[in-house]
């Protein structure tokens, strides 16, 4: 008997990461998406929810729902990150304009309500800033029994930001949402809140030549040309930013990771501890502090990535694209 689909709900700020994170979870014959919920970041909610629609399209998964959250952060001014994701949020692809909806339901209210009718099952995937979880878990305080697992892209745990020297870009967009979701776990017989931080996702690298090889053996496919653009045209101006700041042309799979061990735990090796996030900070707010010699003596709040198997995540995801890019028939068979 087939295993059980795992059942996700991922909330993204789509950028290019949150992109293909995106198209690894349609890939994965074991992900059921329920639904994605949308939240302002890289770019602000517009974009980020039509980007998030387009490229469902594209992975020809325009059946799964897209609800949009909250439109700013808690109380920062939002300040996007279109210096690395483009003004459009995905570089300089240019996906078909993704089909209206009469859906309006919000992101807050879907995430209670999936978590809710499938109590126990739903693994919570935030791949952007926390506001639209934080709000969730201030509006209904069970939702951290509800769940199943969280597995969040977000935080530095052991070294620097990539936004400050101290604050990775998710929880430094809304750091008191990140400081409400972090508290709201340490509740007891909460789920288990996994944080997939810039420790192991700056060891998970794609590479230009690898993006490039990928297009040649999918080019005779029924998805592969499509696929193959957006992957180059979503990622060009990425590596001429990333080469400009660290003179590598690496695409760093931030969100992708934070999917793919969301449904493979084994891609990365945790350590429970306690965690909180500054707020007040002049020089350090946004950044995530983790306990790790425990003399806050507080109980442990989170499941910290210390260690990736990045060449099985990069293994994974290439493997998926040229799965997809046959047709969501042989993705979803797999299943
Ligand atoms: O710091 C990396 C994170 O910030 C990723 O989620 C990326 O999409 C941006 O949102
Ligand atoms: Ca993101």
């Amino acid at each position: 008997m087939a295993a059980a689909k795992i059942k996700l709900v991922i909330d993204a700020d789509t950028g290019i990461d949150d992109a293909l994170a995106l198209l690894h979870a349609c890939a994965s014959p074991e992900a059921e998406i329920l639904g994605v919920t949308t939240v302002s970041g890289n770019v602000d909610l517009q974009r980020a929810t039509r980007n998030t629609r387009a490229v469902l399209a594209l992975a020809g998964r325009g059946d799964i729902p897209v609800w949009p959250g909250c439109g700013r952060p808690i109380l920062r001014d939002p300040e996007d990150a279109s210096y690395v994701h483009g003004g459009s949020g995905l570089g300089q692809a240019e996906l078909p304009e993704p089909p209206a909806t009469d859906d309006n339901r919000h992101a807050v209210d879907q995430i209670l309500a999936l978590a809710k009718v499938h109590e126990g099952e739903v693994v919570l995937v935030p791949t952007g800033p926390l506001t639209n979880i934080a709000a969730a878990v201030t509006r209904e305080p069970a939702l951290v029994r509800w769940v199943k697992r969280v597995v969040l892209m977000g935080g530095s745990f052991q070294g620097g930001g990539n936004t400050t020297p101290a604050a990775e870009f998710n929880i430094w967009h809304d750091p008191e949402a990140a400081r409400i979701v972090f508290h709201a776990f340490a509740q007891e017989g909460a789920a288990p809140l996994v944080a997939v931080g810039l420790d192991v996702t700056q060891k998970v690298l794609l590479l230009p030549e690898q993006i490039a090889a990928l297009g040649r053996r999918i080019a005779d496919t029924p998805r592969g040309p499509a696929l193959a653009r957006f992957f180059e045209d979503a990622t060009r101006d990425y590596f001429d930013f990333i080469e400009r700041r660290l003179g590598r042309r690496i695409f760093v799979m931030h969100d992708p990771l934070a999917l793919a061990a969301a449904l493979d735990p084994s891609l990365i090796e945790t350590r429970r501890v306690a965690v909180d996030v500054e707020t007040t900070g002049a020089l350090t707010s946004g950044m995530t502090v983790a306990d790790w010699r425990g003399v806050w003596r507080r109980k442990p709040n989170a499941e910290v990535a210390i260690g990736v198997n990045a060449e099985a995540m990069i293994g994974q995801f290439l493997e998926r694209m040229e799965r997809l890019a046959q047709g969501d028939i042989l993705a979803r068979e797999a299943g």
